[in-house]
């Protein structure tokens, strides 16, 4: 065997690192910065004095916040954020909250704890629905898992499953990942969760079913209390889309360079987005935009176009099914014009 030249090691070397370097842009697919913006400003001006829907009120803090609150953000691959409308204020992140705290789950435990233990199939329900927790034990027996962590009863359960001594160290876990994901230290909105705790009485008889069920191993106050809490973290729109962009990007946030969660389990996350994360809406959702995305009835949606941007929109006034008006048409207009469907053949 002839043994390697120095010239031919020197072209090897030379070729890996020509290879390293060029990796980073072969992953990162984001879309031109001109036309990203370009398709945000359009989506914002069309969309902004649309008077559709209304704001969520069965938690009397929600029927408070400004209506007229618009605020648009798309975080790319090199941690750029492209943005129209209000940057700044923060509302409840509610239900969007779910999916970080599955993935708090998932981390820990694998991508089976939470398709055994709660399942990741679409309901086709609304988001708190008791029916489906009755009709899915009487189609599949007691206990079988055929929840989703993303609608209420299996949200609750997949926060009883973040371990924790206390409820201070399951608590901690969890704004920890959501700090993370964001980026930057969030807190709890007070009056909301105040708020929401005095008007949970539905929440609490979804925890108490679900522990009558097997789907919550004891403890179900506390799951209520810590899911209440969590859904009253605050966030602004440029929170939410680099929470879509570290999810878009391998569970790498794209503006701080930490590695939130293994790549690996990411498309767990996508898929449960994928399945449930619009509620009965999901699959109308998914028809037309391709994207795996997460409402909250704090007027926030996410979305996520892998490897290419998050997309995030607050604007609180919401449809039936409980997701806001504004963020579907914005965020639908803004994805189609950047090919961000991931179903559709790159042209
Ligand atoms: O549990 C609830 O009812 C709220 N904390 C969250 C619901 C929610 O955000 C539904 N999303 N569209």
């Amino acid at each position: 065997m002839m043994g390697k030249s120095p010239v031919r090691v020197g072209i090897v070397t030379l070729v890996m690192a020509v290879a390293l370097m060029l990796a980073p842009s072969a992953w990162a697919q984001s879309p031109a910065p001109a036309d990203i913006q370009k398709a945000v400003d359009a989506a914002f001006a069309k969309y902004k004095d649309i008077k559709e829907g209304k704001n969520a009120d069965y938690i009397p803090a929600l029927a408070k916040v400004n209506p007229a609150l618009f605020g648009i953000a798309v975080v790319t691959a090199d941690g750029k954020v492209y943005s129209a409308g209000d940057l700044k204020t923060e509302v409840s992140i509610q239900s969007i909250s779910k999916v970080f705290t599955a993935a708090q789950v998932i981390q820990e435990q694998g991508l089976e704890s939470i398709a055994n233990r709660i399942g990741v199939d679409a309901t086709g329900a609304r988001f708190n629905s008791i029916i489906a927790i009755e009709g899915v034990k009487m189609v599949a027996g007691a206990g079988a898992p055929e929840m989703n962590p993303l609608v209420n009863p299996g949200a609750i359960s997949a926060t009883s499953m973040v371990k924790g001594a206390t409820a201070n160290e399951v608590w901690a876990k969890i704004i920890g990942i959501h700090n993370d994901m964001a980026g930057r230290p969030l807190t709890v909105l007070q009056d909301v969760y105040k708020s929401e705790s005095d008007s949970n009485q539905r929440n609490q008889a979804i925890g108490a079913l679900m522990l009558a069920y097997g789907y919550i191993k004891s403890n179900w106050q506390q799951a209520v209390d810590l899911y209440t809490r969590q859904c009253s973290i605050g966030v602004n729109a440029k929170d939410l889309a680099t929470m879509a962009g570290t999810l878009a990007f391998g569970g790498k946030n794209p503006v701080t360079g930490k590695q939130v969660m293994d790549a690996t389990k990411v498309p767990g996350i996508l898929a449960i987005m994928a399945t449930a994360g619009l509620y009965d809406a999901s699959g109308k959702w998914l028809y037309r935009t391709g994207l795996p995305a997460k409402s909250g009835v704090g007027g926030g949606i996410i979305a996520v176009s892998p490897g290419k941007f998050g997309i995030a929109v607050i604007a609180p006034p919401l449809d039936d099914a409980g997701n806001s008006v504004k963020a579907q048409k914005a965020i639908a207009d803004i994805s189609n014009a950047l090919g961000g469907n991931p179903y559709a053949a790159k042209k």
